[in-house]
């Protein structure tokens, strides 16, 4: 389990510290998916990185397993099973999915194991393993391997910002596929930082932070059953239903 205990985050130059997080108190659970959403701007990535390590907080405590682990770096929360997947994952000019594949699980050499996670991301095996990890990967190929990884090191915390971003719609909806098989077969805490409904329905809760600050955290199915019942005439011939950000949308 893994708490956020009164974190609060200001970032900037000297005399011009901005506020990023306002007093945060969240657990997390086991095993549990969360779907973190919200405004541009409201903080999201920012508490990815203090999640991460990469950004300290001045205020508050984290906890993994009732572990303080404030004032632990990147590397050390890692070597604890903490994980995050970029925005944008790096490529790896001359190294193979199978050489990626064995680093990130800390020497795994079996030639079944990795097809199984290649299978689990949706990828064939045998087209994929002995690819390289360069600019031939289209973004969503990509970030299946770098979802592959994540397996491969059988994390307690994975971190996803934004996993949708710079991938093509039939990709991303084998990428929610994917997520929900995470979520089923493997013991990792998920937490993903997306817009997308596809993501939202995955969730068992979801986190609403704008301003810095936890707005709302729903239950997941709730949230969809809200979606539904919001559902009325919107123009001649449309509907309209309220998203988790209380946009109208018109559907139709
Ligand atoms: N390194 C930084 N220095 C100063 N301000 C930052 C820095 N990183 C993010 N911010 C600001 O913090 C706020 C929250 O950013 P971010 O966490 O990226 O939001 P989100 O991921 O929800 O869009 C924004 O106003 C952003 O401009
Ligand atoms: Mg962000």
């Amino acid at each position: 389990m893994l708490e956020i205990k009164d974190v609060s985050l200001s970032l900037g130059d000297d005399g011009n510290h901005v506020e990023i997080l306002k007093n945060i108190n969240f657990t997390f659970e086991n095993k549990n998916l969360y779907v973190i959403t919200g405004p541009n701007g409201g903080g999201k990535s920012s508490l990815a990185k203090v999640i991460m390590g990469i950004y300290k907080p001045e205020k508050g405590q984290i906890l993994l397993d009732n572990q303080d682990i404030t004032d632990f770096d990147i590397t050390e929360r890692a070597n604890l099973g903490i994980g995050y997947s970029f925005q944008q994952p790096p490529r790896f000019k001359g190294i193979k999915v199978r050489e990626l594949l064995r680093l990130a699980s800390g020497g795994f050499d079996d030639e079944t194991d990795m097809c199984r996670l290649l299978h689990n991301v949706g990828l064939c095996s045998r087209d994929y393993i002995d690819r390289e990890v360069d600019n031939s990967l289209s973004g969503g190929e990509l970030k299946r391997i770098e979802i592959a990884t994540i397996m491969a090191r059988g994390l307690k915390v994975a971190v996803f910002d934004e996993p949708e971003a710079g991938i093509d719609l039939w990709s991303f909806q084998k990428l929610s596929e994917t997520f929900k098989d995470l979520h089923e077969n493997y013991d990792t805490t998920i937490i993903i930082i997306s817009h997308q409904e596809r993501i939202l329905r995955l969730a068992d809760q979801i986190i609403l932070l704008a301003d810095g600050k936890i707005k709302e955290v729903t239950d997941g199915e709730k949230i969809m059953a809200d979606i539904a019942a919001n559902t009325r005439d919107c123009m001649c011939g449309q509907d309209c239903r309220k998203g988790v950000n209380r946009n109208v949308e018109c559907i139709g």
